[in-house]
């Protein structure tokens, strides 16, 4: 273990959930604001710790020299505010940057906070234009988060593109951000809000514009018929169970928007906002014993009341839905 300890903090400083490992503007303002702090701070300290040195170990006429007045006030006084007083000027520069827009029209996504997961709409591309749990993005165009709550007060952290911002019941928070790269990052929701608030992640999906654009048309275009007698039992599995009175899968009448928009469930990496691999088998577990997996959510289980060969085909006509 101890010697993997240097590998942990190296591993530290890039990946897909870091503010060292800026993919956009506001990410890399932060970030160099970061490294000036810290080097900065480092600095002064090995400064002050030599001082103190050669306070000890330094020849008396040295030593003589150090406390006089003209030093005292110098190295005391006037060394410490001119450095505070640039950093505080510098800081504040960086928090205009930070809030400076970059584009005329930026594309608006709002992004509701709920416990314990995510609903994401882009209100400019059209109705049905929805999802859940994973944030798209096209790279290279500015977006403005338009962020809110349905219940408590959560807050949306996705270190590489910005910093957080708080997710307020009937209140809407704004935040622009515009990612540079393409590929997938890691966004948590940093507010205590609950028993699962560990467990409330999303994906951050970068891509290309013309990627971007084939993914929302997939996402408004209704879902395609199921095309084997497991998948078609599975849909009538969601409308028996009762699965419609909270979810929504469009193209179908089921149109309920108290949980998660499942429409192309089968596209998104995880399931329960993060908590588990989108997996067959992960899909029917957690039908079945959503509480094992991620305690107090609203989700109830399905176990006792689905037969086995219903609950499968269940998860097998939601994860076609891509
Ligand atoms: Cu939502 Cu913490």
């Amino acid at each position: 273990m101890r010697r993997l300890l240097p590998l942990l903090a190296l591993a530290g400083c890039s990946g897909a959930q870091t503010p060292l490992d800026p993919w956009g503007v506001q990410a890399g303002h932060i970030a160099t604001l970061s490294h000036v702090l810290f080097w900065g701070g480092g600095a002064l300290f090995l400064v002050t710790m030599g001082f103190l040195a050669l306070a000890i170990l330094a020849p008396a006429g040295l030593r003589r020299a150090m406390g006089s007045h003209g030093f005292l006030i110098g190295a005391g006084i006037a060394f410490p505010v001119t450095v505070l007083t640039a950093l505080l000027v510098y800081s504040l520069g960086v928090s205009r940057a930070l809030t400076r827009p970059l584009s005329e029209a930026p594309l608006r996504i709002e992004i509701i906070g709920r416990q314990y997961w995510w609903e994401m709409r882009y209100p400019d591309l059209g109705e049905g234009a929805v999802t859940a749990n994973a944030l798209h993005l096209p790279a290279g165009r500015e977006v403005e988060l338009n962020l809110t709550s349905g219940d408590v007060i959560h807050s949306v952290w996705v270190p590489n593109l910005h910093g957080k911002m708080d997710m307020i019941p009937g209140r809407v928070n704004r935040q622009r951000l515009r990612a540079d790269r393409t590929g997938t990052l890691r966004g948590q929701c940093t507010e205590f809000c609950g028993a699962q608030h560990a467990l409330m992640a999303f994906d951050v999906v970068v891509q290309e514009p013309a990627e971007f654009e084939a993914w929302i048309a997939r996402q408004r275009a209704p879902v395609p018929e199921p095309r084997t007698p497991e998948e078609r039992r599975g849909m009538q599995v969601f409308g028996e169970a009762g699965c419609g009175a909270c979810h929504a899968v469009r193209g179908t009448p089921w149109s309920a928007r108290i949980a998660p928009d499942l429409s192309r469930v089968g596209s998104r990496a995880t399931l329960a906002a993060g908590a588990i691999p989108n997996t067959h088998g992960n899909l029917a577990g957690w039908i079945a014993a959503p509480q094992d997996i991620k305690p107090g959510n609203a989700m109830p289980a399905y176990a006792r009341s689905l037969e086995g060969s219903d609950l499968l085909a269940l998860a097998t006509w939601l994860g076609s839905l891509r």
